[in-house]
């Protein structure tokens, strides 16, 4: 590790302010950009040693008409104020990240990459073993396992999508933009990670990865998310006016709340209940990790619609607060059929009445986490061991069951 503190001890002699604190006079920093300008131009200059393709190159760029390419740029060119900032509509240069406005999104981006992980670092032996053993687990466990890999491989697939082809370019922020990279990487590790696990246990593929086509439960899950991203993932589409913001916060309503913060929750319950009886321990742990991930999407999520809110209150009217409670009860709806469908018998100390417990108890949190009314009084939550395990530190037990560096690169084997 690099160590800075010397060069601190000359700075902190004489403090200065500006990108040039601490070293030359503005005189002679001017003298040095007129000289790096000239030096700049002549390096365009055809010289005897250059090709014809060459010269057609510098010939092409003489042409570039610089001012034309700036106005490209989203935002108004100046240097950019915070109280110019705005979730949506801003019309400041999105290019420059400071000063920051929402400190919030910043700190979860850099908490989303302290947590970094890749599904290759997870030892799948044991699930290999148990898999393929006859004896290994009861065909209810077996369905529960099929379903939520069949659910998640494709639902995180239409997160990322809506977040990269519709989400990104209407939040009109640099530090959230930051965090949607962030996340969508991070919903890319999420589709490995579950194809690493169909995968490593020799599952049909393309049975997997079809069923939210062919599996009722998981289709319906999947076909209401898709409804939320149609309009706002058109090219044209663009905010601006009441209906079309509107349009925007059902998405994020959508997504973060219901789709990453109810459509989840049955599955993770589900595979994690599975780990803490010692079973699929490797793919409990894959889920333990994107569970923790998910938390902070949806922890972001609500802040992006909340500060919507704060900065355009009249979008936030009694219709869209009615159609919103109805987004989160049908959801919620949807996942206890979903909850149904993969356990119709009792399973792993649980079974469906519990579960609906639970996601009555999630809805009621997403409910008031977006400042609505709770809809299912009295809810109680009978999976509380799930709290703790949304907020696992990495370095609890992350390098106990590590197997590989990422950074070495490279998959492994596991003959
Ligand atoms: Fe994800
Ligand atoms: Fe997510």
């Amino acid at each position: 590790m690099l160590s800075w503190d010397e060069f601190d001890k000359e700075d902190a002699a004489e403090p200065a302010k500006g990108a040039n604190a601490g070293h030359a006079s503005e005189a002679a920093m001017d003298k040095l950009d007129s000289a790096g300008g000239a030096a700049a131009l002549e390096a365009r200059a055809v010289t005897s040693s250059d090709s014809a393709a060459i010269i057609r190159a510098k010939a092409a760029l003489d042409k570039l008409d610089v001012a034309e390419g700036l106005a490209e740029l989203e935002g108004s060119a100046a240097r950019v104020a915070v109280d110019e900032k705005r979730m949506i509509n801003c019309r400041a240069d999105l290019n420059q990240l400071v000063p920051f406005k929402y400190d919030w999104a910043w700190q979860k981006y850099l908490d989303g990459c302290a947590n970094h992980w890749m599904p290759q670092e997870v030892n799948m032996n044991a699930d290999i073993a148990l898999w393929k053993n006859p004896e290994g687990l009861t065909d209810d466990e077996r369905r529960i396992v099929m379903r939520n890999l069949g659910f998640f491989s494709t639902a995180d697939s239409l997160v990322a999508n809506n977040l990269a082809l519709a989400v990104y370019r209407l939040i009109t922020n640099p530090e959230c933009r930051q965090y949607i990279l962030r996340q969508a990487f991070e919903e890319a590790i999420h589709t490995h990670a579950y194809q690493y696990c169909i995968e490593s246990l020799g599952m049909d593929e393309g049975e997997i990865f079809n069923m939210y086509h062919e599996i009722p439960s998981v289709a319906k899950k999947a076909a209401w998310g898709l409804k939320y991203t149609r309009a706002i993932s058109d090219p044209k589409f663009e905010t601006g006016t009441d209906e079309t913001d509107k349009e925007l916060l059902r998405n994020l309503i959508g997504y973060y709340c219901v789709l990453e913060g109810i459509f989840f929750y049955c599955g993770f319950t589900q595979i994690l209940s599975m780990g803490r009886r010692n079973k699929m321990t490797g793919v409990a742990e894959q889920f333990q990790y994107i569970l923790r991930d998910e938390s902070m999407h949806l922890n972001f999520g609500i802040d992006v619609i909340n500060q919507i809110k704060i900065e355009n209150p009249h979008l936030w009217d009694a219709e869209l607060k009615e159609e919103a409670s109805q987004m989160i009860l049908q959801g919620t709806q949807l996942e206890i059929e979903y909850a149904r469908d993969t356990m119709p018998r009792g399973v792993l100390g649980m079974n469906a009445a519990m579960m609906e417990d639970y996601l009555k108890f999630i809805a009621n949190r997403r409910l008031s986490q977006i400042g609505l009314k709770e809809e299912y009084p009295g809810t109680t939550n009978p999976f509380p061991w799930m709290s703790e395990i949304m907020d696992l530190k990495k370095e609890k037990n992350f390098f106990e069951t590590r197997v590989i560096e990422y950074q070495t690169g490279g998959a492994l084997s596991w003959d």
